[in-house]
């Protein structure tokens, strides 16, 4: 995307040049750098957030909202937080992605406990991905935090983050955190060639709005609330909805939650996962796509020498849970970037699989 076509998204902020907003007119400040144009540098220069920007305090129209069943990174924590552009409306379907307006930006910030044994420990924000609607579709940007909290710079190659951190039992440990390069993001935003927003599905807004949220009870009604919607949907009780997978509503409901949400970005036709036959969209009801009984495509090492995804009762006889659980670059599924096993997971896909009641496979 060129300076030019995304000045022409953002007409209104790059006529006036400086857009810090909020601040009101102070006459002259020397001290302000001129951001020039979006995307801009650094982050602050959005005017996102409010006060210091590691406080992420959505300013007057960025909506902070969470998603039902949320994507593992590698322990870190996720705030997320949208934009509409002046007037802008939501189109909504009721199964599958929501439409929005060119100037839309979808923001999401990752941090991570630096004290694991702790819970009101203070986290330490390492990475903020912006997804902006462009003329030319979904564009992808990165911003770097630094050590000090206190800025976050675009960076377009990826990072290797060493975060130290006090682990469960009150030790010092680390690990290594993958920032993702810009074009990987793809990998899992796009299909059929498109760059698509994943979070924002009837089904996975359709929970508790977060604490920071203009409003609060249930997100499609706080939506419907703040006219966000170019039609509502109706009362969120009548449309569907993903169950927690860390609440404890039915299993299998659970189960095929946290799939679609961890892994049907790739497990769905059109999509880089999809030439496997593999589909893990939560509303897919052939057993025998979803992985029972199904022989994989490429056979081999990644398997772990079973012979199925899912072997209905026995978890151990499975690749999926196999594949879950291994840190092996190869095999382990998701792919990178993240790079640790989702234990949580890969219990709860086990616990599901060993508790299926269809016939054993032939
Ligand atoms: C491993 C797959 C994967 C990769 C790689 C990935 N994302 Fe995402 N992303 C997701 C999923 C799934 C969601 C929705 C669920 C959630 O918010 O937890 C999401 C949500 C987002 C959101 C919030 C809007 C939305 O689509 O729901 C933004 C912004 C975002 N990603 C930006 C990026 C950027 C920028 C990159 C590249 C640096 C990237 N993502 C790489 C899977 C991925
Ligand atoms: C970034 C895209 C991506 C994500 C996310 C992803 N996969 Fe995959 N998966 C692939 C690709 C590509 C293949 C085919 C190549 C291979 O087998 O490694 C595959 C293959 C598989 C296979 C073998 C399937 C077969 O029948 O051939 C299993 C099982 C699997 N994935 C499970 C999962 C699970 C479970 C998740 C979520 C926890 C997941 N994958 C998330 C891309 C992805």
């Amino acid at each position: 995307m060129t300076r030019s076509a995304l000045c022409s998204v953002f007409a209104v902020v790059c006529a006036c040049g400086s857009a810090d907003g909020g601040a009101g007119e102070s006459g002259s400040d020397t001290t302000a750098v001129d951001p020039g144009d979006p995307p801009y540098d650094r982050l602050s220069d959005w005017g996102f957030f409010e006060g210091a920007l590691v406080d992420q305090q959505p300013a007057e129209g960025v909506i902070s909202y969470t998603v039902a069943a949320p994507l593992w990174a590698d322990f870190a924590g996720k705030g997320r937080y949208m934009r509409l552009p002046e007037g802008g409306k939501i189109g909504v379907t009721e199964q599958d992605e929501w439409s929005f307006p060119e100037g839309t930006i979808f923001i999401k910030t990752f941090f991570f406990d630096t004290d694991r044994s702790d819970d009101a420990d203070a986290p330490r924000i390492v990475e903020t991905r912006l997804l902006i609607h462009e003329t030319t579709g979904w564009e992808s940007y990165i911003y770097l935090w630094d050590d000090e909290q206190v800025e976050a710079t675009r960076i377009k190659g990826g990072a290797d983050v060493d975060l130290a951190y006090v682990d469960a039992e009150g030790q010092p440990a680390t690990q290594l955190y993958l920032v993702p390069d810009q074009n990987t993001c793809e990998d899992c935003h796009a299909r059929d060639d498109v760059a698509r927003v994943l979070g924002p599905t009837t089904h996975q807004l359709n929970v508790d709005a977060p604490a920071d949220a203009p409003g609060a009870g249930n997100q499609i009604d706080l939506f419907s609330e703040l006219g966000l919607f170019e039609v509502s949907p109706g009362p969120a009780a009548d449309l569907p909805a993903f169950t927690p997978p860390a609440g404890d509503g039915d299993l299998a409901l659970r189960a095929r939650s946290y799939l679609h949400g961890n892994c049907a970005h790739c497990h769905r036709p059109g999509a880089g996962g999809g030439p496997s036959g593999l589909s893990f969209l939560y509303w897919e009801d052939d057993p025998a796509k979803y992985g029972v009984c199904k022989v994989p495509a490429a056979a081999g090492g990644g398997a772990g020498g079973n012979q199925v995804d899912i072997w209905p009762g026995d978890p151990d006889r499975s690749i999926v849970p196999f594949r879950m659980r291994t840190t092996d670059p190869e095999i382990k599924m998701p792919e990178l970037p993240s790079l640790l096993a989702d234990d949580f997971g890969a219990d709860l896909i086990s616990e599901w699989i060993a508790g299926m009641t269809e016939p054993p496979c032939e």
